[in-house]
Order: C-alpha cells, then structure tokens, then sequence
C-alpha cells in the first residue's frame, strides 16, 4: 500500500494517526504541498515503509532509525541544517538517498561508506567538510557530492566503482591527482570534476571512458597536453577544460571539430586547433628543440675542444639509447609476467585434481589454482595434446593474445610449455581466475550445480546490459582496433567470463582467426571445432565453409543478445526445423516484446517506486528498451551475412538503451 499526497495544496498539520497505518504501507510521498508544523513521531511505526519523500520545505520527523526498510529517501531541498541526523544509520538498506539542496555541514558520516546497496546517492549543494565519503562497491551508478566544503584527494578507491554513470564533485577544494584508476569506471557518462584544485596531467588510462557524454575539468590547476584520445570519444557531447593550464596543440578531430561542444579558454599556452577557436599558431616542437641540440652542442664544442667531441658522443649515444628504449616492446607477453613451470601449476592445482577441475573446453581441461607464495587464484588451461587440432588450437590462442589487450577480453597471465614428470609435452595457458564463472551458469543455472551457498544466480536487466556491452565492446576491439583484426570464431554464453563486478570478459580464443590480407587460410573450420555447444552460435554460411568474417562473429553475438534477454537457449529443443531463436523473437515483434521476455526481468525492482505513474512510465520505458535490444539482436543474425549490423554500431545502440534504463530507474 502507497500514500502519494505530493504536488497539491494540501494544507495543515499531518495527523500523528498516520502511524496506524498498516504494517504493510510501504510508500509514503509528502513532497510539494503546504503542510506545516512537525511531521508525527508516529511515522516511525510504519516499519515496513520502503520509499519516503519528504521534501521542499518540510521539517523532518525524528525516529526516522526505526525504518529500516526503507529503499529510497528523499530528503531534498528542505533548509534541514546542523550535523547530519545520526538516526539515519541504521537504513543499511537504502538504494536511493537524496539529500541535496540543505544546509547539512561537519564531514559526511562515515556510514554511509557502509551502505553497500546503495546505487544512487547526491548530497549536493551542503556544507559538508572533510573527506569524500561514498560507498566503495560496484553497486553506486550515481554519485553527486558537488558544491561542499570537501577537501582532500579524489580517492583512489573510485576505480572499484565499474558501474558508476555520473560523478561530480565540482565546486569543493578537492585537491591532488585524478586517479589512473578512474579509467576503470568505464559506464561513466558523465564525469565533472570543475571549480577544484586539481592539478597533474589527464592521465592517459581515461582513454577507456568511451562512454563519456559531458566532461567538465575546468577551473582547476591541469597541465600538460590535451590527450588526443578524447577525439576518439564518439559520445563526448560537452568537453570543458577551460581555465586551466593545458599546453600544446588542441586536436581537430571528434568533439574538437565543434565549437559549440568543446570549451578551452583561458589556458595561455594552448595553440593549433580548428580556425574557429582563433588559437596561436603552433610553433613545430621538433624545428625548435633540434635548435636547441645544436645551440648545445657548438657550444660545447667551442669550450671544450676535444673533450667536447667526447661529450657530444656521449649525448648522442644517450639520445639513440632513449629513442631505443621508447619503442614499443613487440613480444607477445610482458615480462612482468609470472613465470610458472609445471611444478608449480602441479602444486596450484593440488595435481590436477577433479577437485579442482571447473571446466572442460574444446581442447583442454580447466583448473582452478592457487598459487601459494602470493595467494593468487589463477585458472588453468592444461591443453589436450592427444586430441586433433589441439596444438593448432593452443598456437592460435598464443597467436592471438599476442596484441591483445582490454579489460573486456580475459586476461592471460602466462604461457607455460615444458615437459611433465612423465616426460610428456606439456601446454597450458594461466589465465586470471573470474570468481562469478561463465555467463552460461548464470543464464541456465539449472545446468549448473548451484554455488556453495546455494544462492541461486539471477541477473537484473541492468547487469544483463551491462555485460552485452561489456561483449560488444570486446568484439568491437578484436574486429576494429587490433593491428590485424581477429576472428573470435566461437562467441557463446560460456566463452564470456564474469569477474567479482559482473564485468564480462571474453575469454577462449581456441578458434580465433587473425585476419591478415596475404593469408588465405581463413576457412572457417568447424567440422575440427565439430562442439555440439558451437552449433547454434556458429554463422550459417560457416556450414558452407564460408571464410571466417566479422559478420560471423556478429551473428552469434546476436543469438548470444537474444538469449540473454529471452532466456531461451538457441540449441533448446524447441527450435527445430525452421523455427529459430532469431526468427522466432523477429515474429514476436512488437506486440509480444514482454511475453518472449524473460519473466524473471519483468517484475524487477517495483517496490522501489511511489507512485502508480512512475510505475507505468517505467514499464513502458523498459518495454521500449527490449524491443530495441531484440530488434539489434535479430539485426545482428539475419541469415545474409552483408546486412547484419557492424558491432560498433551495437555498442552505440546497446548504450544508449542503457542510458534510458538507468533513467527510467531513477524515477521516483
Ligand atoms: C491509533 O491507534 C492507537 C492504538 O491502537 C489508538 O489509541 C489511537 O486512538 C489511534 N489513533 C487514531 C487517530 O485512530
Ligand atoms: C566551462 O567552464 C567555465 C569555468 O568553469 C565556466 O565558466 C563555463 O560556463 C563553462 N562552459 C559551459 C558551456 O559549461
Ligand atoms: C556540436 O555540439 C552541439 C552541442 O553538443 C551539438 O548540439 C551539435 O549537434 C554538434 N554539431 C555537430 C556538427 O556535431
């Protein structure tokens, strides 16, 4: 039961019989009317409340500690001033906090570090002093601290939060570095940092915010260049690094070729850009610096004499060794790289046990291990080298990890290739264990025996979005930026791995292909592949010995889309003859988009909102967004291969749904 009283004219005091309410009254919504006076002490009864908004001018009830069930509250715009209410601790349950617009000072209590579900909090416009204070789990998606007192350094602990869309914390006297760990926050859409004291470079690890809409950096202390990643940034709506001490040539690419979305004055030593931003003209950095050698070295020539020539040789020598050291390390795997030998996988994996076995792939059997010096859990990959193709298989998969890197692909940490006890050859490939297992497990978790704690897996729609764009991210690399593409060739549910955030990463490159121009020999070869498990995902035209194509790749992203939001697996018995996931979705469209949907999706997150209104436009957003999903997903595996859609163009899709998903959950 609900109370939505907020925007009339309702005037007088709030009843204290309020608190008879019912034990199941679960909303309460008091905003914009003309109540006066205290709201009752009674309310504290309504211990099952989940949502109370309270705000515009509204005193706030004490006992507010005794609700602590409550999911969202809204405290906003309210003049409540003085020390943040202790009583708000215990609501260890809250989602959605909102308590901007007061006049809050002191630090922010460090409680609400605590609050481990909390996805959206803003405390705005305060007084609040000190440190920065928010909870550092992937949960948060919103963080509003802007227009404080806070001090101090933006933390390093920023990185943990892998979902967050906003953050701003412009107008306090934060101060120091951004953190390079803010590149993790790869869902950011906005990031606003202006009116601080930052200072230091732009650091290079935010070229993976990819999704940013608006940057702010401006008013601050940043030097140093403008990065030219952020032309790359095909989202960036609103770059703002003005008044700064930025340096160097402005780009003229992406969001730099418009002047209307890209805002740098006052930064003196800017030059170069589009004519439109009327900058200096750039003077060549290398004309004036090999000036600079020469002016040095005829000087010390001409003191020097002999001993001159001497130290110009030196010079030299040291300029050849630097330019030497600058180019890029071309060997497939860092040196920083553990380097392990089969003694020690042995130990790791308590000798192979079945145990410790957590998956058996198409080539090969893999372990779960520990390494006991530094405690690391890693996952093996031991090669099966009696099994046909096998070798091919692990050589491509060295082959193919040889350029790659991105946080949306598995990590291989290292290559082991010896000789067992038994004088056996020995292969494995080490990779980073993923604690949250396959995407298959979480997709049909009756296939799978259920964790050791018996939770039983389900996704929300938002994590369900979050990981197929994670996937199309990761595709979008191997297709569009590696040196030579590559060809995953095997993209399924259980090829994409899930780490302790829910991020995917794709993994088993078994079968990927690199495409290089002079090779032919990219037949697709899935009679040696022959997994039942492949069929279904695998591109129809491979039947037919196709080459292998992005556009392969791009179908079974599709089916892989499709299944994720319908549930059904594309190998389920109830596709046969004709009938197939694609079709059966396509025909679906779009009158039945909630019934093909998967029912577990439907229902989520209801409690959270007040109003009957909210509700309805939320459904109706959420009905939108799958029908976009589903219509991207069959665009993605039509049976002509030429007209499947490009995956960058699916990651701009799938993002811009989950921008509209993250609004309609914000409703309130
Ligand atoms: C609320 O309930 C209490 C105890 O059950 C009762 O004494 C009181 O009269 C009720 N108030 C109203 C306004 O109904
Ligand atoms: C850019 O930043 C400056 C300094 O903070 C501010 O004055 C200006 O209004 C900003 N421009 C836009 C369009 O936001
Ligand atoms: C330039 O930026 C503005 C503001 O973001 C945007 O409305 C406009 O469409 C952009 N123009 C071009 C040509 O991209």
């Amino acid at each position: 039961m609900e109370l939505a009283i907020h925007e009339n004219r309702l005037g007088g005091t709030l009843p204290g019989c309020i608190g008879n309410f019912s034990a199941t009254f679960k909303g309460l919504s008091l905003a914009l009317n003309l109540i006066l006076g205290e709201i009752p002490r009674e309310i504290g009864n309504l211990v099952n409340l989940q949502v109370l908004q309270i705000h515009d001018n509204l005193p706030i009830p004490s006992h507010l500690g005794n609700l602590s069930n409550l999911a969202a509250l809204t405290l906003s715009n309210n003049n409540l001033s003085g020390m943040f209410p202790s009583s708000l601790q215990n609501l260890q349950n809250l989602i959605y906090l909102y308590l901007e617009r007061n006049n809050f000072k002191g630090p922010i209590p460090s409680y609400l570090g605590k609050y481990q579900s909390l996805t959206r909090l803003n405390l705005a416009s305060n007084n609040f002093s000190g440190p920065m204070v928010f909870p550092m789990t992937g949960n948060l998606l919103y963080l509003n601290l802007s227009w404080n007192h806070l001090s101090g350094v933006l933390p390093m602990e920023i990185g943990n939060l892998k979902h967050l869309d906003t953050l701003d914390v412009s107008g306090n006297i934060l101060e120091g570095k951004i953190p390079s760990s803010t590149g993790n926050c790869d869902g950011l859409t906005v990031l606003r940092l202006r009116n601080n004291l930052f200072h230091g470079s732009i650091p290079q690890q935010m070229s993976s915010l990819r999704g940013i809409e608006d940057l702010d950096l401006s008013n601050n202390n940043f030097c140093g260049e403008i990065p030219k990643f952020l032309e790359a940034f095909q989202f960036l709506e609103k770059l703002n690094l003005s008044y700064n001490h930025l340096e160097g040539s402005l780009p003229t690419q992406g969001v730099f070729r418009n002047l209307s979305a890209t805002f740098v004055v006052g930064n003196e030593k800017l030059c170069g850009g589009m004519p439109e931003f009327e900058l200096p003209k750039c003077v060549s950095r290398n004309s004036k610096s090999r000036e600079g050698v020469h002016k040095l070295k005829l000087t010390i020539a001409i003191i020097f004499g002999l001993l001159g020539i001497t130290l110009v040789a030196t010079f030299l020598y040291l300029c050849l060794l630097k330019q030497k050291r600058k180019e890029p390390i071309s060997s497939c795997l860092d040196d920083s790289l553990l380097n392990l030998s089969y003694g020690t996988l042995l130990k790791a994996t308590n000798g192979f046990s079945s145990t410790n076995l957590i998956g058996a792939g198409s080539f090969g059997s893999v372990y779960k291990g520990l390494l006991q010096e530094s405690g690391n859990v890693i996952a093996v990959k031991v090669v099966n080298l009696t099994r046909h193709g096998a070798l091919k298989s692990f050589k491509a998969e060295c082959e193919a990890l040889k350029c790659i890197k991105h946080r949306n692909l598995l990590k291989v940490l290292t290559v082991c290739s010896g000789i067992d006890y038994k004088g056996d050859k020995f292969n494995a490939l080490v990779y980073e264990f993923m604690v949250n297992g396959s995407l298959e497990e979480w997709l049909h978790p009756h296939l799978a025996p259920n964790d050791a704690d018996g939770h039983s897996k389900e996704l929300s729609l938002f994590q369900r979005i979050n990981i197929s764009i994670d996937v199309a991210f990761a595709l979008d690399y191997l297709h569009n930026q590696c040196e030579s593409p590559i060809i995953h060739c095997d993209l399924k549910p259980s090829n994409v791995l899930l780490d302790a955030d829910m991020v995917g990463h794709v993994g088993d490159f078994g079968l990927a292909k690199i495409v290089l121009e002079s090779t032919p020999d990219t037949r697709a070869n899935m009679s040696s592949a022959g997994l039942r498990e492949t069929i279904g995902y695998a591109a129809p035209e491979y039947a037919n010995g196709s080459q292998v194509s992005r556009e392969g790749d791009v179908y079974s992203y599709g089916i892989l889309l499709l299944e994720m939001f319908t549930g059904l697996s594309p190998i389920s018995d109830m596709f046969r003859d004709e009938l197939n996931l694609c079709n059966y979705v396509a025909e679906a469209l779009p009158q039945r988009v909630m019934e093909i949907t998967n029912p577990v999706l439907l229902h989520e997150g209801e409690c959270h909102n007040s109003s009957q209104d909210s509700l309805h436009k939320r459904n109706r957003i959420f009905q939108e967004c799958l029908e976009t999903i589903y219509r991207v997903g069959v665009a993605c595996s039509v049976q002509e291969p030429r007209r499947r859609m490009s995956i960058d163009k699916v990651a701009t899709q799938l993002h811009s749904i989950r921008k509209k998903i993250l609004t309609a959950s914000s409703l309130r």
